[in-house]
């Protein structure tokens, strides 16, 4: 059986880096599913279509191709909060599964990271981690970015941001962030990026060895 890893967790709890980590590591492939949700969301924004349109966002998530990224974009705030609502809107989640279980069906393996990988994309994952934090340090790592993009920091408005995307990821009802059943919990707010890699590689340790 191929090696799946994978990761949830909520925004800026570092499950995107211990993702690219492990994947390093193992030599994986890596898909970072909110990219095909921030490219959905800006597909409308570009076109000038409202983000609540679900017919233009089921067509737009189609039409998706992993190749035709430009991350940097994709990145800012404004595609974190688009991405959180057309991820809200079933028939869009619907038209991403394919596309996400295909890059989890490569015969090497691959770690996957997002919201609802471990519950609905790949329930047989052979190591499943839900990466979370304090929102105050998920807000702080936040913060840092962008202060490191040269970009204005008001510490109070990302930690609304956080809670507000925290709230609508949790409480939608297609697919709602949460934990595996059989998922381990990794809590990150008092670890450094060296010390939550060495507790995510231990659990892809165990997984392997058992799966
Ligand atoms: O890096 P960060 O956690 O801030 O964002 P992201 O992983 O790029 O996800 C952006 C938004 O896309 C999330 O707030 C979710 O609403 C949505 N998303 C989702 O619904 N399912 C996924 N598998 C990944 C992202
Ligand atoms: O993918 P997600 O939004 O969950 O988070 P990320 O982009 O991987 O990480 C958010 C920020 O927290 C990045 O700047 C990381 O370098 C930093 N960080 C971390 O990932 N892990 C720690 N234990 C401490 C900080």
């Amino acid at each position: 059986m191929s090696f799946v890893i994978a990761i949830d967790g909520p925004a800026a709890s570092g499950k995107g880096t211990l993702a690219r980590r492990l994947a390093a590591h193992y030599g994986l492939p890596h898909l970072d599913t909110g990219l095909l949700y921030r490219a959905t969301a800006c597909a409308l924004i570009e076109e000038g279509l409202p983000l609540d349109d679900v017919e233009a966002a089921v067509e737009a998530a189609r039409g998706l191709s992993l190749t035709d990224f430009d991350e940097t974009r994709l990145r800012s705030r404004e595609m974190g909060e688009g991405a959180s609502l057309v991820g809200a809107m079933p028939p869009v989640r619907a038209a991403l599964i394919d596309l996400q279980r295909g890059f989890a069906a490569r015969p090497e393996g691959a770690v996957l990271d997002g919201r609802d990988i471990g519950t609905v994309i790949c329930p047989d994952a052979t190591v499943k981690i839900f990466v979370t934090a304090s929102a105050e340090t998920r807000a702080q790592r936040r913060a840092l970015e962008l202060a490191a993009r040269g970009e204005e920091v008001d510490f109070s408005a990302i930690l609304e941001d956080v809670r507000k995307r925290d709230a609508r990821d949790s409480e939608r009802s297609a697919a709602p962030l949460k934990a595996a059943a059989d998922a381990v919990t990794l809590d990150t707010s008092e670890l450094d990026r060296e010390q939550a890699f060495a507790a995510a590689l231990a659990i892809a340790e165990r997984g392997r060895r058992a799966g």
